[in-house]
């Protein structure tokens, strides 16, 4: 079993990854881990996630209550929607919060990652929903998290960030990672014009693999519906955009053929 000491340098270490990663800026993000039923290390409040050391690393209890810790520092305030995954997921033992730009730029347009894109994140994290907004520290998070948790370990949370959930810590990082990769190659993707969807026929035989594989955690099945094609007519098919208020493919199309007539005229 690892023990409290190597946990707190792992959440260190994550910490340093997720801010040099770029998934979080300045103070931003929280971590914590799960060291038994009633005890949970959180980072501190307020610092940056990429320069902490094992010290500033808080012991709490299930409801926010100080354990041990350095009093110079106290719990993140987004500790609650991590209590909320706990209470919720007992499987759970990790929760990495962080803001990794392509990710959040999909959880502000309102677009969940349900798409059936990529092999990885078909088995990894699945159909990624979408939280509704709530005001961060209160409880319109936990809130509005714990439907999509019971189904989903990664989550993008309206106008604020993203959310993923491990059997341990590096399975829960990793599922950041997986998240912000997909999001970034789904948004280059649509900037090119064009994003072909595995058929359901593929994401069946992947899901076998998952299963195969004894992959831990819950993930929601990803959406094969293909894309509509450029000369189908508008809505034919659901595509990833929602209907209203969103840029549509052809508008992208169209945007991206300007830039390239552009550029090619330099
Ligand atoms: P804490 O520093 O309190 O953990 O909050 C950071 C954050 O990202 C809030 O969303």
């Amino acid at each position: 079993m690892t023990s409290e000491w190597e946990l707190k340098k792992l959440i260190v270490e994550i910490g340093k990854r997720i801010w040099l990663r770029g998934y979080v800026a300045s103070n931003d993000g929280n971590i914590t881990v799960k060291l038994n039923d009633r005890e949970i290390l959180t980072t501190p409040t307020g610092m940056s996630k990429g320069f902490m050391d094992t010290d500033m690393i808080i012991k709490v209890d299930i409801n926010g209550k100080v354990i041990s810790g350095n009093p110079k520092y106290r719990p993140s305030s987004e500790a609650k929607m991590h209590f909320e995954v706990y209470k919720e997921r007992p499987d759970v033992n990790a929760v990495v919060h962080a803001h990794p730009p392509y990710a959040t730029s999909f959880a502000v347009a309102g677009i969940p990652l349900n798409k059936c894109v990529l092999p990885e994140a078909i088995i990894v994290i699945g159909a990624v929903p979408t939280a509704k907004y709530g005001l961060p520290s209160t409880m319109e998070i936990p809130d509005a998290i714990r439907e999509h948790i019971k189904n989903s370990d990664a989550l993008l949370l309206e106008n604020h960030g993203a959310l993923t959930l491990g059997s341990d810590l590096l399975n829960a990082y990793h599922k950041m990672e997986t998240l912000e990769h997909t999001a970034s190659i789904v948004w280059k993707a649509i900037q090119l014009g064009n994003m072909n969807v595995l058929p359901a026929y593929e994401r069946d035989r992947l899901m076998e693999l998952r299963s195969q594989f004894n992959i831990p955690g819950r993930i929601a099945t990803c959406d094969a519906t293909p894309m509509p094609s450029s000369d189908s007519p508008a809505g034919a098919a659901p595509s990833a955009m929602p209907a209203s208020g969103a840029v549509s493919e052809k508008t992208i199309r169209d945007i991206t053929e300007r830039v390239i007539a552009k550029l090619a005229k330099k």
